[in-house]
């Protein structure tokens, strides 16, 4: 309740209520995309292609061109450049992620799942609901074990477990022993780690840990097994209308085809199961002291965040990327206008920003039919 106050006062226009109970159709009609979109998949997403309502750009094609930051590259180049990326930065990402934000990240993703109370019932009392939460791009766990904790330690909920996905074995094998070391055992029993592409969950298996031995870092390994998830190796997938909430944070801006992810979340949540991102966006320069703010959030980007990245991790070119990822990602009116564009409805403008929209959160529901 405490954490909540002090939430609300630094962060004024916080919702009261979780979202996911006011969501409603938004008057709205999807527009032309007025940006490219881009695929990588190696193989088209069969879920989409036997659906003649889905639009070419949201079916994958490995030589459609794409970017990768501020370069032109193909959706298949892109997934093996933001793997290398992932793989490099994956032991230092968690300490990175404090010095770039100034440990921002933290109180967006605290109000991001406080925002979706998983495990709440608007019932009260036991028996809780059952739910099952699939954290996409769940990287080194940050959401992961916030959604556990919320709901089994805030919410008293211990039949919530949570799923958490990545396209990048190293950075799931970096949470896997974070869980290990930060979680109690009841919290473990209900998580699990799955390898997948966002662009196409029917392919999917259980993490095989990467380096095998975590003793050596991803960096050192010097294995021929690739640190990312294969589709050939696939041994199960993600089931239709199986999910009650589909979380994924500062992970859909690297996706080479956001399309086909927000169409595989469709198939994947129940009908009133909930998608819900945070991501980096733009800064609302429209407040007086927006356009100031905004040229110092870019020097710091541009300028600092690289050099940090090679003083600190010695990669500054991952570091580069993911600036010029950020920069390259829709204002939140177009992310918005994906979501409804899958066939979500929206509550409202469809999204809350953060720290004058530095972040945001985007929120749909999949309708009842
Ligand atoms: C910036 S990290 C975010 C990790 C975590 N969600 C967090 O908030 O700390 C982005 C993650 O997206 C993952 N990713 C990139 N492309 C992906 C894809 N196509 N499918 C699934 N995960 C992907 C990367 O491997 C990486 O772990």
């Amino acid at each position: 309740m405490a954490a909540r106050s002090a939430f609300r006062r630094a962060l004024p226009w916080l919702p009261r209520s979780p979202v996911a109970s006011s969501l409603r159709q938004a008057h709205h009609v999807p527009s032309q995309r007025p940006f490219s979109t881009s695929l990588s998949a190696s193989t088209p997403n069969p879920s989409s292609s036997k659906d003649p309502s889905v639009p070419d750009y949201a079916i994958p094609d490995p030589s459609r061109p794409t970017h990768f930051g501020f370069q032109t590259v193909t959706e298949a180049e892109k997934r093996e450049r933001v793997a290398g990326v992932f793989a490099s930065v994956a032991e230092s990402y968690d300490r990175m992620n404090d010095l770039m934000s100034f440990g921002w990240h933290r109180v967006w993703k605290d109000h991001f799942v406080a925002s979706l109370n998983p495990g709440f019932s608007p019932l009260g009392d036991p028996p809780r609901a059952p739910q099952h939460i699939l954290d996409i791009a769940g990287g080194t766990g940050d959401i992961a074990f916030r959604l556990l904790h919320t709901a089994h330690v805030v919410n008293g909920n211990p039949d919530v477990r949570v799923t958490m996905s990545d396209i990048n074995r190293a950075m799931l094998t970096v949470g896997k022993h974070r869980a290990a070391r930060q979680l109690p055992a009841s919290q473990q029993a209900a998580l699990s780690f799955v390898e997948a592409n966002a662009e196409d969950l029917t392919k999917a298996r259980p993490l095989v840990p990467y380096p095998p031995d975590h003793s050596t870092s991803p960096d050192e390994y010097t294995g021929s097994e690739q640190p990312f998830f294969d589709p050939a190796t696939a041994t199960t997938g993600i089931p239709d209308a199986s999910v009650d909430l589909y979380t994924v944070a500062f992970g859909i801006r690297n996706f080479s085809n956001i399309p086909a992810a927000l169409r595989e979340a469709r198939r994947v949540l129940k009908p009133g199961g909930v998608f819900a991102c945070l991501e980096f966006s733009k800064v609302v320069s429209s407040h007086p002291a927006g356009a100031l703010f905004d040229a110092v959030y870019k020097e710091w980007s541009f300028r600092a965040i690289p050099l940090i990245g090679q003083l600190v991790a010695a990669d500054r070119d991952s570091y580069q990327y993911l600036v010029e990822s950020i920069a390259r990602f829709p204002s939140q009116d177009e992310f918005r206008d994906m979501i409804l564009d899958a066939g979500f409805v929206v509550a409202g403008d469809g999204y809350e920003n953060l720290t004058g929209g530095v972040a945001a959160i985007h929120k749909g529901m999949k309708p009842r039919e």
